[in-house]
């Protein structure tokens, strides 16, 4: 029925890039975000326990019920869940808080749109997205660098745009990239942890995490990039003492505000990856049993289970369609042995500049994406060796 549809299309709210936000957003993120600063801690609303709230599900602090293992969510299947719930809250409290604001201030007017624009926020409000995984949105998203309380002390200072964010960071030992080389490695990288490295059922979500198992059994593909090398490339420099209060620790992370912007781009990207041909999600018990409390936007607190997670729709939610150059970005691998023709010569070294005549193995991943291929019949991935030679 259209009259129906159309009305559950306008119950769905967007979460669009950060980088194309405008300032009335920025302002009305940044208005929310003070107001949840200036809940008194023992709010369970309020931004210090909103980043408690994070910290009680990672580093182990609390033990399973009934068992002596610790729990943590992270380096798991548990991974995307939890954290999708988490922002769902965090959401919700954010756009509760506008709502109420808005209510307050307009006290005593006699405007009849009112209650009407205080409906609005609590049903259209939507946190951001960090759009890394796109060349124009990879520097850290204006609105956080710039509007003071999304703002962080805790950052490596060499990182505020317009720095272009590292999805490999830490993995190698160069000088900063030019942003257009950064651009491909980036892509090389999105392409590893969606596509060529995430074809198995946990090498994506992560390893199966049940009760009264040790804690990070493994990570998914994505988890370990862009997620983690991200983490730190916000936090504090490796050798710099900020004290481990930086993005780049568990407990600490969502003290900085850019935390939510940046999980709400894991968030899309398990989106994304389960639309993907042959994805599909887990359909495991114990994954789909697991439960998490939280605090909603009443401070009352709720248990919720992984199962209903799994549609964002179903949460009232979906992410706005971006271009994602990563799709195409097969990615080239050097073999450890010298190619068959010229292998008298040394190896080329990837990313050093060719003074001298070497060579090397090529393998190209020809999984086709976006082809018509049925869902049920995953292609298997297909490495094709070239040899080749630089002289
Ligand atoms: Cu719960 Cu980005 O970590």
């Amino acid at each position: 029925v259209k009259g129906q549809q159309d009305q559950d299309v306008d119950l769905v709210k967007v979460r669009r890039p950060a980088h194309l936000a405008d300032a009335k957003y920025g302002e009305r993120l940044a208005l929310a975000y003070s107001l949840m600063k200036a809940l008194p801690d023992h709010d369970p609303r309020s931004f210090t326990q909103q980043a408690n709230i994070h910290c009680a599900y990672c580093n182990a602090a609390y033990q399973q019920l009934n068992s002596t293992q610790r729990f943590q969510v992270h380096a798991s299947w548990l991974f995307f869940p939890f954290h999708r719930w988490y922002l769902y809250f965090h959401e919700r409290i954010l756009a509760k808080l506008l709502a109420d604001h808005d209510h307050d201030h307009d006290h005593g007017h006699d405007d009849l749109d009112l209650d009407h624009d205080h409906d609005l926020d609590l049903d259209h409000f939507a946190l951001p997205f960090w759009n890394y995984d796109h060349p124009d949105g990879a520097s850290m998203p204006w609105m956080y660098a710039h509007l003071a309380p999304l703002n962080e002390a805790h950052r490596d200072p060499d990182h505020s745009p317009p720095s272009f964010a590292a999805i490999d960071y830490l993995t190698y030992n160069a000088e900063p990239r030019t942003h257009s080389a950064q651009a491909r490695e980036n892509n090389a990288y999105l392409y590893r942890a969606m596509i060529r490295d995430s074809d198995s059922k946990y090498s994506f979500h992560g390893k199966p995490y049940r009760h009264g198992d040790s804690p990070m059994p493994g990570y998914g593909s994505a988890e370990k990039y862009p997620h983690n090398t991200l983490h730190l490339w916000i936090g504090s420099k490796p050798d710099s003492s900020m004290g481990g209060l930086d993005m780049g620790f568990f407990y600490a992370s969502a003290r900085d505000p850019l935390f939510y912007p940046h999980h709400a781009a894991m968030d899309r990207l398990w989106e994304v990856w389960s639309r993907l041909p042959g994805n599909a999600h887990l359909r495991d018990e114990d994954y789909l049993n697991t439960e998490f409390a939280f605090y909603n936007e009443h401070a009352e607190m709720v248990r919720v289970k992984v199962r209903d997670a799994l549609d964002t729709t179903d949460l009232g939610y979906v992410y706005e369609d971006v271009p994602m150059p990563w799709v195409e970005a097969v990615p080239v691998r050097l073999s450890h042995g010298a190619a068959k023709i010229g292998a008298k010569h040394k190896v080329c070294k990837m990313g050093k500049p060719i003074r001298k005549p070497c060579s090397a193995v090529l393998h190209r991943d020809h999984r086709k994406l976006g082809s018509s291929s049925s869902s049920s019949s995953k292609e298997k991935e297909e490495e094709e060796e070239e040899n080749l030679y630089i002289g």
